[in-house]
């Protein structure tokens, strides 16, 4: 049992937003985890990109879903009731394409969930498609006008892509965030060499990030505030790591791509060491 935003979550070991559908296929899982950061959700339905979607790399994968969703309103009305029965603790991820959508998705949602995981690593229609996330001044903005739409826990969701996570948590938190999760994927590419054109750009997950991963986590641990940690996580010992780095809870992505019941495993080899860590 662990406590954060002054509520109970009864282990440290969460669902990453993006990689488990909306966790209602393997509810095992769905049930036993902390809590559940939902798949990045839109004011509108989008479709996603086109395949290629995900490529395996040496050390993880390069994904390109390009957020893939039903949409605020069916999510809010056909999926949540569902996720809610098996597991109520329920962050909705938020993509928003401008301030403002922000501010309309967390409205629709209302106090109907746990709280709510800012995704500003998404690109900003509105400012000629720069990455929200890379701003700490833009950041301050939607969580502003986020606060005042929900009295709920607010976690914004961090990128490392060419920024230093320390501003923007800093900005995040100054504007009324009561959390941080980090890391969002890093950039990442591959090509053909039979046709020397690129297969994907995308997101880079999995263990090639997680060291880079733990050093963004670490480098906040100062700031005194929940911190989910997140990066290429595939077993009880890197989940530690996050912890010893400054997390109060971590999330599992990728991993779940290779095996859908590995939360099950990492969530009893975290306690294990977390038990044992008493003692050393
Ligand atoms: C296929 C895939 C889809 C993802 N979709 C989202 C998303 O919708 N919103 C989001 O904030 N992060 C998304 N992520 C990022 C993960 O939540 C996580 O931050 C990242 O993958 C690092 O953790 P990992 O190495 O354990 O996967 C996605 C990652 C993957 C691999």
């Amino acid at each position: 049992m662990i406590e954060l935003f002054d509520l109970k979550f009864k282990n440290p070991v969460f669902l990453a937003s993006g990689v488990f559908g909306f966790g209602l296929k393997y509810k095992l899982v769905t049930r036993a985890v902390g809590g559940i950061f939902t798949k990045g959700i839109t004011l509108l339905p989008r479709m996603g990109n086109p395949p290629p979607r995900i490529y395996e790399t040496c050390a993880g994968v390069i994904n390109s879903v390009g957020l893939e969703n039903p949409g605020v309103k069916e999510f809010k009305k056909h999926i949540l009731p569902k996720i809610r029965k098996i597991n109520n603790r329920i962050f909705v991820n938020v993509a928003g394409f401008s301030v403002e959508e922000y501010a309309q998705i967390i409205e629709e949602i209302g106090d109907t969930v746990t709280g709510f995981e800012l995704n500003v690593s998404c690109p900003n229609v509105k400012e000629g498609g720069a990455l929200f996330g890379q701003n700490p001044k833009m950041v301050a903005k939607i969580v502003k006008i986020v606060r005042k739409k929900t009295k709920l826990p607010l976690i914004v969701k961090l990128t490392a892509n060419f920024c230093d996570p320390m501003i923007v948590a800093k900005a995040s938190l100054e504007s009324g965030a009561d959390g941080i999760s980090l890391i969002n994927t890093i950039y990442g590419m591959a090509f053909d060499i039979h046709t020397k054109k690129p297969i994907i750009r995308g997101g880079l997950s999995g263990p090639a990030i997680k060291p880079f991963a733990l050093y963004c986590v670490h480098r906040l641990k100062d700031l005194k505030v929940p911190i989910i940690g997140m990066g290429g996580i595939m077993s009880g010992s890197d989940a530690y790591e996050f912890i010893l780095a400054g997390a109060s809870a971590v999330a599992i992505g990728t991993a779940v791509l290779r095996d859908p019941y590995a939360p099950l495993r990492i969530i009893k080899e975290l306690n294990f060491l977390l038990e044992r860590g008493k003692n050393v």
